[in-house]
C-alpha cells in the first residue's frame, strides 16, 4: 500500500472539517446554561465557550490550508465552480467568526455589558456559522458544476 500525499491531505482536510463543525454543537447547549448562574459558574462556562471557539478557529485555518494544498496538488483547478463558491462562503464565515464570536466575547466582561444580548448574538452566530459550514460541506461532497 502506497501512502500518497494527496490521500493524507484529504484525510487531514476531512479531519479538520469535523473539528471545525462538531464543537459548535456543544456551544449552543453551553450558551443556554450560562443565563442566570452565579459569577463563578459563569466564568467556568465562558472559558469552555472560549476553548470551543478557539478549537473551531484553529481547525478552520487547517481546513483552508489543506483545502488550498488539495487544489494545488489535485485534479481540480481553483476556478472550478464549487471551489470558487466555497471560497466566497469561506470569506463570509471568516467575517462571521471574527465579528460574531471574538469581538462579541471580548465585550462580555466589560462592566455594564448586556450579557443576555451578547449570549443571544453568540447563539445566532453559531447557527449562521453551522449553516454556512453545511453548505460548504455539501459543495465539497457533491462537487456540483454550477456553471
Ligand atoms: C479553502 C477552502 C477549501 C478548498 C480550496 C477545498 C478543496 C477541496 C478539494 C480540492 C477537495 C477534493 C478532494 C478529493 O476528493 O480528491 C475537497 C474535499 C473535501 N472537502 Fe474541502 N476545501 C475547502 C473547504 C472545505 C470546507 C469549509 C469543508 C467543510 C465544511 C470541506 C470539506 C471537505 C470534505 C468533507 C471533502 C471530501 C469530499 C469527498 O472527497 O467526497 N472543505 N476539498
Amino acid at each position: 500500500m502506497k501512502l500518497d500525499i494527496y490521500g493524507v491531505m484529504v484525510f487531514m482536510h476531512v479531519f479538520s472539517a469535523i473539528l471545525s463543525i462538531g464543537p459548535l454543537f456543544l456551544l449552543m447547549p453551553v450558551i443556554k446554561r450560562v443565563r442566570g448562574v452565579g459569577t463563578e459558574v459563569e466564568q467556568a462556562y465562558m472559558s469552555v465557550i472560549n476553548v470551543i471557539i478557539r478549537i473551531v478557529m484553529h481547525a478552520g485555518h487547517l481546513l483552508v490550508v489543506t483545502g488550498a494544498l488539495l487544489v494545488f496538488l489535485g485534479p481540480w483547478p481553483w476556478y472550478t465552480s464549487w471551489v470558487i463558491v466555497t471560497l466566497i462562503i469561506l470569506l463570509l464565515s471568516g467575517v462571521f467568526l471574527a465579528t460574531g464570536f471574538t469581538r462579541v466575547l471580548r465585550k462580555f466582561n466589560k462592566p455594564g455589558a448586556n450579557k443576555n444580548e451578547i449570549l443571544r448574538r453568540l447563539n445566532r452566530t453559531s447557527w449562521g456559522y453551522i449553516g454556512l459550514m453545511l453548505i460548504m460541506l455539501w459543495l465539497m461532497v457533491q462537487k456540483p458544476m454550477l456553471w
